[in-house]
């Protein structure tokens, strides 16, 4: 589906309890590198539960660019025949990565060990984005980079081949950063090596070696040492992506936050790399309780119950900031519900996702009448105490910046929200969680949708 030229508003208002149980759609993060890995093995990989969104839609179609075959059958299974390690084709055209920041910096980590050369674009806000935490190590490498003003995209990569190894200490807590350099490890001869002084998402390690990637993995003193060996060599797999903790935590919180809402939420991924919003919800007391643990694809996945909850203000401990860096936006709202203030801290990186997290998050919270402040790093709030958010039937709206957690976080203040809240665009909300509004309203919580202007 194409989206529509201008922007589409949604609005939401007061709800009544959410109830009934739904099922999150898959992992954006494994999704990618399920189709980049698949597209990387000599021969048909199947992937079931693959999340179609937007994003990872451009990496399907930046793969099929470079060579692979990538089709969907009517029940959703995709087959993906790939070309092996060392195989890949140089584009034709420009590889649209639309709004997707993860799958322009592993791809370019993919390209920079291949003799051919990429040139990537983007919307507005991932234009906007640095691109420099990339180029830096994979120029180490003996790739090439040539982009707009501030390493940003359009961006065009040479790649080099063969790349000489590399062992780098990540600057930044960021597992596309990580991900990027093994992936160009995977065709370079010899060890390349990340140090990783603080662990960030784990899912391209895991992927890596179920395709059967020479990969090791060494903690010492917390500080993780990931080798890959190449030039490997990739076996073609049979995937099942596991349902999305990102996703599933707007449902989370909005039930957590709807006065008699209780509600179970299928299929959530629960790596630990990923899971800190549950732990953290949890101790601002939250009741959410996860039920039939299992494995799925790899990592392990549950079902959690959720019930309206009485939340208490919390102080997040740096350590945990990265297993739940896509969750502050909806975790402030949680906080802005809560007794008490918050103190949400050491998250410099938000300033550099899909939009400026806190400064975009502080502005909405302030047209809802929330108190708070906004410090370079984070924002402290004064939570509400279960008082419904905003000024009597006085409706807010909120500016989205082409962020689709930002649309997502304030359609779901708006649940609890004295005149109601309209999202100045859903469309970002097709780039991970399309069918967002779709469990709502199983739940019992309807949105209003705007035509586009
Ligand atoms: C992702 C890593 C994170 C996260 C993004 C997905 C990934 O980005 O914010 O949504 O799939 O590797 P950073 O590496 O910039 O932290």
């Amino acid at each position: 589906m194409t989206r529509p030229a201008s922007p589409c508003p949604l609005t939401s208002r007061t709800a009544a309890p959410l109830s009934g149980t739904v099922h999150v759609p898959g992992d954006k993060s494994i999704s990618h590198r399920a189709l980049m890995l698949s597209a990387l093995a000599i021969g048909e990989s199947q992937i079931d539960g693959l999340l179609e969104g937007e994003d990872v839609l451009a990496t399907a179609g930046a793969m099929r660019a470079m060579g692979a075959t990538i089709k969907r059958d009517k029940n959703g299974r995709w087959y993906v025949h790939g070309v092996g390690v060392g195989g890949l084709l140089e584009p034709e055209t420009a590889l649209d990565m639309g709004n997707s920041g993860t799958s322009t910096r592993l791809l370019m980590g993919v390209v920079a060990s291949h003799p051919i050369t990429a040139t990537f674009i983007g919307d507005a806000s991932l234009s906007k984005r640095p691109m420099g935490r990339i180029s830096t190590p994979l120029s180490l490498m003996g790739a090439r980079f040539s982009g707009a003003e501030g390493n940003r995209l359009p961006m065009t990569v040479t790649g080099l081949y063969p790349a000489v190894p590399l062992e780098y200490r990540l600057p930044m807590a960021s597992a596309q950063v990580k991900s990027a350099i093994l992936l160009a490890g995977l065709n370079t001869p010899g060890i390349t090596r990340v140090i990783e002084p603080i662990p960030t998402r784990d899912h391209s390690e895991r992927m890596l070696r179920g395709f059967g990637a020479d990969l090791s993995v060494e903690e010492v003193d917390g500080v993780r040492i990931i080798s890959i060996h190449g030039e490997a060599t990739l076996n073609p797999q049979h995937i099942v992506v596991p349902g999305d903790p990102s996703s599933a935590a707007f449902l989370a919180v909005a039930a957590l936050i709807v006065p008699g809402s209780n509600i179970v939420i299928e299929n959530v991924g629960l790596n630990p790399t990923r899971a800190g919003i549950y732990t953290m919800l949890k101790a601002m007391g939250g009741n959410i309780e996860y039920l039939n643990p299992r494995e799925v694809g790899g990592e392990p996945v549950a079902d959690i119950a959720v019930r309206y909850s009485h939340l208490k203000a919390i102080e997040v401990p740096k350590s945990i900031v990265p297993s739940m860096i896509d969750e502050f936006p909806i975790l402030f709202i949680a906080a802005a519900m809560a007794e008490g203030k918050s103190t949400l801290l050491g998250l410099g990186e938000l300033r550099v996702k899909e939009s400026d997290r806190i400064a975009v998050m502080a502005a909405g919270l302030k047209a809802l009448r929330v108190t708070l402040e906004e410090k370079e790093d984070g924002l402290i709030i004064e939570g509400q105490a279960g008082n419904l958010l905003g000024e009597k039937e006085k409706q807010v709206t909120v500016a989205s910046h082409l962020d689709h957690r930002i649309a997502m976080s304030f359609a779901v203040a708006g649940l609890v929200s004295k005149g109601g809240v309209e999202i100045d665009d859903r469309r970002p909300i097709m780039t991970s969680f399309p069918v967002f509004t779709a469990l709502f309203k199983e739940l019992g919580a309807e949105f209003e949708m705007g035509v586009s202007a």
